[in-house]
């Protein structure tokens, strides 16, 4: 067939994409969350959706508009979006932007917590790695982290990269990116660090999309 009806880069792949915080509760009205707008995933979906792929965005709570063509799956907490993440498998591509949080109250209280006078001790425990299993699993999809960091990017993308065995990890340095409508990306694979200028996430997304793209072909 002539490359002329190539409708684009991922036609025909699945796409599992992660954005946005996690909320993990700690009663009825309070919780802990991450700094995260949820618009890098969300420019991702998108732009995963203009290459021709089937797309699904497992969202934590955003104020953002899912874009066209792109199914969403809600979830609060990493518990939720961990079972949401593995219910959407097998896909080609998962690409997890989501900010989770790492710990979770032990036991969230049934009824809203009253001040006493006091402080106030909560007990955390860790979250489920979502993206350190999917990776694990013998039917992996190309896999794709992203990180946040305040210093020492390269050392510590490397480091996730290599430990959560991914072949690519996106990393970023917050907290300049944060709610931000531009980002400046550093791309970590095999062959090392590509740099991405600061540009518009959409843009960004769509250049990261082409970058998948040339891994999977
Ligand atoms: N991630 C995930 N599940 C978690 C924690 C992180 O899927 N419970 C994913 C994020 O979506 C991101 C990548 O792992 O793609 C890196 O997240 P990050 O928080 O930077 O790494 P951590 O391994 O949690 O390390 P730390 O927070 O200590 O820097
Ligand atoms: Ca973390």
């Amino acid at each position: 067939l002539s490359p002329l009806f190539t409708t684009g880069v991922l036609a025909g792949r699945r796409v599992l994409i992660t954005g946005g915080p996690t909320y993990e509760a700690i009663d009825p009205v309070r919780g802990l969350t991450n700094r995260s707008s949820g618009k890098m995933g969300y420019a991702l979906a998108r732009a995963a959706h203009e290459a021709g792929a089937e797309v699904c965005l497992v969202s934590g709570p955003t104020c953002l508009t899912t874009p066209a063509g792109v199914r969403r799956v809600d979830v609060q907490s990493a518990t939720e979006m961990r079972e949401a993440v593995l219910r959407e498998l097998p896909a080609n591509v998962f690409i997890a932007v989501a900010a989770v949080a790492d710990y979770r109250v032990e036991a969230a209280a049934p009824q809203k917590i009253k001040k006493s006078g006091g402080g106030l001790t909560l007990t955390l425990v860790a979250n489920p790695d979502i993206l350190a299993e999917v990776a694990a699993r013998p039917d992996a999809p190309f896999c794709v982290g992203f990180a946040a960091e305040t210093e020492r990017l390269a050392e510590h993308a490397e480091a996730k990269r290599r430990q959560k065995k991914l072949p690519l990890l996106v990393g970023n340095l917050a907290p300049d990116t944060l709610g931000a409508d531009a980002a400046e990306l550093v791309l970590f694979d095999d062959d090392g660090a590509h740099r991405l200028p600061r540009a518009d996430k959409l843009e960004q997304a769509r250049a990261l999309i082409r970058h998948i793209a040339s891994h999977l072909n």
